[in-house]
C-alpha cells in the first residue's frame, strides 16, 4: 500500500516524453467516449506533440501511476518559466478502468510534492460539468480540497444551424460602426510588419480578460516569444486562421482574433482568444473580426462545422458577441485552485 491506499503495486513514475508520450493520448483516448461522448475525439498530433515539442517558456512534467506496466492514469504539470511561476497547472486524467480506487488522490498528492520541489504554492486545474449538475471531475476537485475561483461556460457554433444572412447582415452592420479599420487575416504566423503588435496583443489578453478570484501576472509577449508559441502550435498540429484590425490612421494593429483546427479534424475548431484594445472598443470590432474570421477560415476550411470556445460567465461583452454569432451552452467550466 503506497500513498494511503492499496492499489496492487502501483507505482508513479516520470514518463520520458521524448519516447513514450503515447500514454498521455491513449489514456485521453479512453476517456473520451465516457467523459465527453459528444466532443470530436482528442487528436494523438496535439496530445503527443506538446510533449515531444515542449515550449521553451514553459516547464512540462508527465507522471504516469502503472500496475505491472497498465497505465492507470497520468498528470501533466505545466509551470510557466516566466510569470505566475508559483503556479503548477495542470491535467489529471485516470482510466476509466480504473477510476474510485484512488488512482486520482494518489496523482494528486504526487503531484503537490512535484510542484512544492518546484517551488510553487498552488495547483490550478480548468475542470469541465454538465451543465446542470456537478460531474466527476469537480466533485472530485471539492473532495480534494480545490475551490473554484474563475466560473466559465464551454459554448459551441454548428453552423450548420446558423442562417447565413444573419452572419452577413451583422458583418455589414458591424463594418459601418467601425469605418477607419482594416481587416489583416494571417494563417500560422503573424506577417513580420504585424508581429510585434500582435505580441503585444497576445500578452494584453491575459491583463484584460477577467480572471474573477484567480490572482494571475500579466503575461508579456513580445515578437521572440510570439514566434515560439506559434511554432509550438503548428508542431501540435493545429491549423490557425487570424485576423486582426489595423487602425488606418497609426498603421497599429489594436484588435485580434484567432480560430485554430485541431490536425485530425476537418469539421471542428476552436475560436481562441480575441482582444480589442480598450480605446478602442464600442464600435463592434469584436463582432466584425470573428466574422471575418470564420469567412477567413471558411476559405480554406470548406468542411469547418463546429466551433468551440470558453469564456467566463463574468464576461458579458464576449459572451454578448457569442451568443449573436449562434455560440450556444454546451458544459460549464471552471479554473479550480488549491493553495499548497
Ligand atoms: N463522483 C463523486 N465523487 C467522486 C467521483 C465521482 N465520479 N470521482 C471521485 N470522487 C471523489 C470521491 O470523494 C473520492 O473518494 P471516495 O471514492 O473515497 O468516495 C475522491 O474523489 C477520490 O477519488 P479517486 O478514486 O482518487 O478518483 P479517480 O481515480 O476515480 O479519478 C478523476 C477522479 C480524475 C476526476 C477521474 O474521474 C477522471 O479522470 N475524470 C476525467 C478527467 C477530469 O475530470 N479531470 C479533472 C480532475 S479534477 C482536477 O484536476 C482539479
Amino acid at each position: 500500500c503506497r500513498f494511503g491506499v492499496c492499489l496492487g503495486g502501483m507505482d508513479i513514475e516520470r514518463v520520458d516524453t521524448r519516447n513514450s508520450a503515447a500514454v498521455w493520448y491513449e489514456l485521453l483516448r479512453a476517456a473520451h467516449p465516457v467523459d465527453t461522448p459528444e466532443d470530436p475525439p482528442p487528436c494523438r498530433d496535439d496530445a503527443v506533440g506538446q510533449l515531444v515539442h515542449p515550449r521553451s517558456d514553459r516547464e512540462s512534467l508527465l507522471f504516469a501511476a502503472r500496475a505491472e506496466g497498465t497505465p492507470l492514469g497520468a498528470y501533466l504539470l505545466q509551470r510557466s518559466l516566466l510569470e505566475n511561476t508559483d503556479t503548477a497547472c495542470f491535467e489529471l486524467v485516470v482510466h476509466p478502468a480504473h477510476r474510485r480506487r484512488g488512482v486520482g488522490r494518489a496523482l494528486i498528492e504526487h503531484l503537490a510534492g512535484q510542484a512544492k520541489a518546484l517551488g510553487c504554492t498552488r495547483l490550478v486545474a480548468e475542470v469541465e460539468d454538465p451543465l446542470g449538475e456537478d460531474g466527476p471531475g469537480s466533485r472530485f476537485a471539492t473532495a480534494l480540497g480545490f475551490t473554484p475561483v474563475l466560473r466559465e461556460r464551454r459554448r459551441r457554433l454548428d453552423l450548420a444551424a446558423v442562417d447565413p444572412g444573419e452572419h452577413e447582415r451583422l458583418l455589414a452592420a458591424a463594418r459601418e460602426r467601425s469605418a477607419g479599420y482594416t481587416t489583416v487575416c494571417w494563417r500560422d504566423y503573424a506577417p513580420e510588419e504585424h508581429a510585434a503588435d500582435y505580441a503585444y496583443l497576445f500578452g494584453r489578453l491575459s491583463a484584460d480578460a477577467p480572471m474573477d478570484d484567480l490572482a494571475w501576472e500579466p503575461e508579456r509577449y513580445d515578437i521572440e516569444r510570439i514566434r515560439t508559441l506559434e511554432r509550438h502550435i503548428l508542431l501540435r498540429g493545429f491549423r490557425s486562421y487570424a485576423a486582426a484590425a489595423r487602425h488606418d490612421a497609426t498603421g497599429r494593429l489594436v484588435g485580434v482574433t484567432r480560430i485554430s483546427l485541431p490536425g485530425c479534424h476537418r469539421h471542428f475548431a476552436y475560436q481562441e482568444e480575441t482582444l480589442v484594445l480598450p480605446e478602442h472598443r464600442g464600435r463592434r470590432l469584436g463582432l466584425r473580426l470573428k466574422i471575418e474570421n470564420l469567412l477567413w477560415a471558411r476559405r480554406h476550411e470548406p468542411e469547418l462545422r463546429l466551433i468551440d470556445t470558453w469564456n467566463a460567465d463574468s464576461n458579458d461583452w464576449m459572451v454578448a458577441i457569442n451568443e449573436r454569432l449562434g455560440f450556444r451552452e454546451l458544459r460549464r467550466s471552471a479554473e479550480w485552485e488549491k493553495r499548497l
